[in-house]
């Protein structure tokens, strides 16, 4: 196939986090996670925490020359609420953590890569999850908006592209119904609750921007990053299609919606009333949905959902689930990373990206994650020490195929990041799939650049991609 060449001025970059990347080093406050792994380390592949994690905290000069080297205009990484602050009530600060991440975002600068600076990535500060229950109150919704106006005060004049939180549907899902993230709670209701939460505190932080722009006239971006998950339906049957349409309205449209139109997907409250598990909610902070919603969109995609109508009574003692109007459907000879257990379905990417065109007001989005995390990913080492991951390659080939499809059919995105630069921690999987461009040997720390890492310098470097055969 043809070379395919992408927009100017396209983001070519990669995204991390905060708690995957940094290590604990100086960190005044613990997350879930870092109280988890104390509490109880089994729970984590090989026993490994985020106590070191990819060392940035440490190596952030050479971590960034790695970035810069390999061609990466662009890069997402998340500021610690539990390392910034030091008193989540007042909002004081941790001196030290401001310190880095000032040398962090000038790093950047120095080294001309764009910084996109996330608030949130599933780490909730353990002392507020244990107070209040975390996202289920209110109370920590003003809390998160005060830490984000501290971030926006201390490195708005330098940090432009600004991201609320990374995935929110993820802690719903993961805290609240299906146990696997602390504290492993099998509760529908109060998921619900901590969703609307979590689209309220969005808001309010994309309101406190605002304030803080006006103030000041700085002109940057704030958005949110969503891992969209279309949901195809077993078959053209009314039913599988009905199934498939509220699994998207609770795992898809229930932020997409109020992040871009305002206001919550008719499907889903319906839904929840008649239930009885609707959130609470007051008409003012319907209002401040509505009136702030983001300036662009980050899009995770890494697999779709194939959904069924029912076919078994949903077993309700556990409670209420959305589960009860839909099934996951496991599709005969699909495609599957079967590291991570994921579908492999590149033509999503370009489902997703009409969707916005077409529902959302084409608004400006990129892909801010898509990856394939593979283990043992030493048995394709080369003599020189360089792990050989063509599989890599052609995944992200593909992907951007499909992409670049919607962008000459007028889809407005400008840019891919992959899932990640450099191996990083992941979560109760730690170190078992990797992602990188470039490795990492943990017990030295050790970063080597891997052949997708030279494959992206020359995508960057040109603009275009190999197109892959469809
Ligand atoms: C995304 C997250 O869901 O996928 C990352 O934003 C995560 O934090 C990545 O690491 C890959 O998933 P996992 O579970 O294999 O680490």
């Amino acid at each position: 196939m043809a070379k395919l060449k992408f927009p100017e001025n396209f983001w070519w970059g990669s995204a991390t986090s905060g708690p995957q990347s940094e290590g604990r080093f100086k960190k005044k406050n613990r997350n879930i996670f870092d109280y988890w792994y104390d509490i109880d380390k089994k729970v984590f592949f090989n026993e490994v925490g985020p106590d070191v994690a990819s060392n940035f905290y440490n190596s952030f000069k050479e971590d960034i020359a790695l970035y810069k080297k390999i061609g990466l205009n662009s890069l997402r990484t998340s500021i610690q609420w539990t390392r910034l602050i030091k008193d989540f009530e007042t909002g004081e600060v941790d001196e030290d953590g401001v310190r880095f991440y000032n040398e962090v975002i000038d790093e950047f600068i120095r080294q001309g890569i764009t910084l996109v600076i996330n608030l949130y990535h599933f780490d909730m500060p353990i002392e507020l999850q244990e107070k209040y229950g975390g996202w289920e109150s209110k109370h920590v919704v003003e809390l998160f908006v005060k830490y984000a106006k501290k971030a926006f005060e201390l490195f708005g004049d330098r940090v432009k592209y600004w991201m609320t939180f990374n995935e929110p549907i993820v802690p719903v899902e993961a805290q609240y119904m299906y146990k696997f993230h602390y504290p492993l709670i099998v509760d529908g209701k109060k998921a619900m609750q901590v969703l609307y939460n979590t689209a309220l505190a969005s808001a309010k932080a994309i309101e406190a921007y605002g304030e803080y722009k006006k103030r000041t006239g700085n002109n940057g971006e704030i958005g949110i990053i969503l891992n969209l998950t279309p949901s195809y339906p077993r078959s053209e049957n009314e039913e599988d299609i009905k199934a498939a349409e509220i699994s998207d309205a609770v795992f898809n449209n229930s932020f997409l919606d109020p992040a871009i139109k305002g206001e919550f997907p008719r499907l889903l409250t319906d839904i929840l009333e008649k239930d009885g598990v609707l959130w609470e909610s007051t008409q003012e902070e319907l209002d401040t949905i509505k009136k702030n919603t983001v300036d662009y969109l980050g899009v995770n995609y890494y697999q779709p959902r194939r959904i069924k109508a029912r076919e078994t009574e949903f077993d309700m003692s556990s409670g209420w689930l959305p589960d009860k109007y839909f099934e996951n459907y496991d599709m005969p000879g699909k495609r599957m990373n079967i590291y991570r257990g994921w579908e492999i379905y590149p033509k999503a990417i370009y489902d997703i990206a009409k969707n916005i065109q077409e529902n959302y007001g084409n608004i400006k989005w990129f892909i801010s994650e898509n990856g394939m995390g593979v283990e043992g990913e030493e048995r394709f080492k080369n003599a020189e020490g360089v792990i050989e991951d063509d599989y890599r390659i052609e995944f992200y080939r593909e992907h951007l195929t499909h992409l670049h499809k919607a962008i000459a059919e007028g889809a407005n995105c400008f840019g891919y990041h992959t899932w990640t630069p450099i191996d990083c921690w992941s979560w109760t999987n730690s170190y078992k799939n990797r992602y990188g461009y470039i490795s990492v040997d943990l017990p030295t720390q050790i970063k080597t650049v891997k052949k997708s890492g030279h494959w992206i310098k020359e995508v960057s470097e040109s603009n275009e991609i190999e197109g892959w055969d469809m």
